[in-house]
């Protein structure tokens, strides 16, 4: 019977059971290339302080080299029976090398070993979905660009209420993903530190240098407290928390692609390449994809929800708990990255009906809140006043079957005499839309200065 390498005291096998629950190999074997990363930076620092010979060094590193082609060409399988990637690599390593791949672990334990893998894993990804982020805004804002003119029925209770333009709206999106996309940035700058070399608990009585393996690495610094730095996840609870938030902006504009397809509103229509069919009625094609990324907001808010609930009892420092720490931010990054790329490509190839977004604009007296501020700049009437004229107004408009915009001067003098012909173009939606020059508004005007600023914003950023 071989003797497990991470355990002096069991002599027994393990249990098949024990290995089922335990073993967390079958997941964390993606981490294979920051393990084996953060043990060549180990290694070096460990010679390089003198706690390792620089012979035993050379061949670690070459022996690392080596455990690395053969997982990528697949010669060393990670389906094995070791208990995690840590043990698998430093396993290979050692029947590769021989004594000196031993002396690896010098100064270090799974635990430290764990978390600086972890953490680079985490961080890589927070900047790669950043980036991701920024190819989705720069998609948004190509086609704002194209409709900072297009009208579009702006609502609130998903009733019509106030004419905008359709950049406007996603303005509004590049906006909130632009707020997602500093909050990946900043979680990659706060948690920029290394967790090397704290070893199992409580630092190492060798004598380490950790700014060697955290530069080396590419971290700003070394983590200040060890005990901290072994237990503490809420570095994957930021990405998940930042996945989670962006996918509930991404679930809303799906779901108003959603309705926007639908023959009732007829806004846009998805390229053939993002819809499907149904299997049985042959005319129908199908919004799976929104429907899709909708739906897997649901896996992203559970991820964070969990790893929360894992976390909420540890008493410092390690526990194995925290093994459950990597399965969900696998899933929530996979999931995130995925609907980055498809959300992008079904921006940037659908289509929009520009018309039947001003036809819609005729129903539901969008302009009649103008008018009222009319009464109230022209007339000098209190707004509450204005404000019962134009229900009025609506009333007859709804009376002649029109739109309060279609109405004439002598329909609308026919509620209240002091409306005059002025009031009249002021109805028109494209003109609503214009007054509201307001810093942050809809105005054409406005539109655009956001559009501006959004693309100076991204140019500036370094990601
Ligand atoms: N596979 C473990 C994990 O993911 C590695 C750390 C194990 N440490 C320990 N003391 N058993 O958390």
């Amino acid at each position: 019977m071989s003797k497990k390498i991470a355990s002096a005291r069991i002599t027994t096998q393990s249990s098949e059971l024990l290995k089922e629950l335990n073993n967390s190999l079958p997941f964390d074997k993606v981490l294979y290339r920051e393990d084996i990363r953060g043990s060549l930076a180990h290694a070096l620092m460990l010679s390089e302080q003198g706690i390792i010979s620089q012979d035993d060094y050379s061949k670690i590193k070459d022996g690392l080299n080596q455990v690395l082609k053969e997982i990528e060409s697949g010669d060393f399988s990670l389906d094995g029976d070791d208990e995690d990637i840590h043990m698998a690599v430093e396993r290979r390593l050692t029947e590769i090398i021989g004594d000196a791949g031993k002396r690896l672990h010098t100064a270090r334990s799974r635990n430290d070993q764990v978390a600086v893998d972890f953490r680079m894993y985490v961080l890589r990804h927070n900047k790669e979905i950043a980036k991701l982020l920024s190819e989705l805004i720069n998609s948004l804002l190509n086609k704002a660009k194209d409709n900072s003119d297009t009208l579009l029925p702006g609502m609130t209770h998903l009733q019509h209420a106030q004419p905008i333009n359709l950049a406007y709206h996603l303005n509004a999106y590049s906006s909130m993903f632009k707020r997602d996309l500093e909050r990946f940035l900043s979680s990659y700058e706060r948690n920029n530190l290394s967790p090397l070399g704290c070893a199992a608990l409580a630092g190492t009585p060798h004598p380490i240098d950790r700014e060697i393996t955290a530069k080396e690495l590419g971290f700003k610094e070394p983590t200040l407290n060890c005990l901290d730095s072994v237990s503490d996840r809420d570095f994957a609870l930021e990405i998940l928390f930042n996945i989670a938030t962006m996918m509930m902006h991404i679930s809303r504009l799906s779901e108003e692609l959603i309705l926007w397809s639908t023959s009732e509103f007829g806004f846009v229509r998805l390229s053939d390449k993002h819809a499907t069919g149904s299997s049985i009625m042959p005319q129908k094609k199908n919004p799976d994809i929104p429907e899709l990324l909708r739906g897997k907001t649901g896996r992203a808010y559970g991820n964070l929800v969990s790893l929360l609930t894992v976390m909420k009892g540890l008493p410092l420092a390690y526990n194995k708990d925290t093994q459950e720490d990597k399965e969900g931010v696998f899933d929530s990054v996979k999931t995130a990255e995925l609907s980055l790329r498809v959300l992008k490509e079904m921006i940037d190839e659908m289509s929009i009906d520009k018309e039947a977004m001003q036809e819609a604009c005729m129903k539901g007296h969008l302009s009649a809140t103008d008018l009222a501020d009319w009464l109230v700049r022209e007339v000098g009437l209190p707004f509450r006043d204005a404000y019962h004229i134009v229900g009025n107004v609506v009333n007859k408009a709804e009376e002649l079957g029109k739109d309060i915009s279609q109405m004439s001067l002598k329909e609308l003098q026919a509620v209240d005499k002091r409306i005059v012909n002025e009031a009249v173009s002021i109805l028109d939606n494209h003109s609503s839309m214009n007054a509201r020059a307001s810093e942050g508004g809809t105005a054409t005007s406005k539109t655009k200065e956001q559009i501006e600023r959004i693309e100076k914003w991204l140019k500036s950023l370094e990601i």
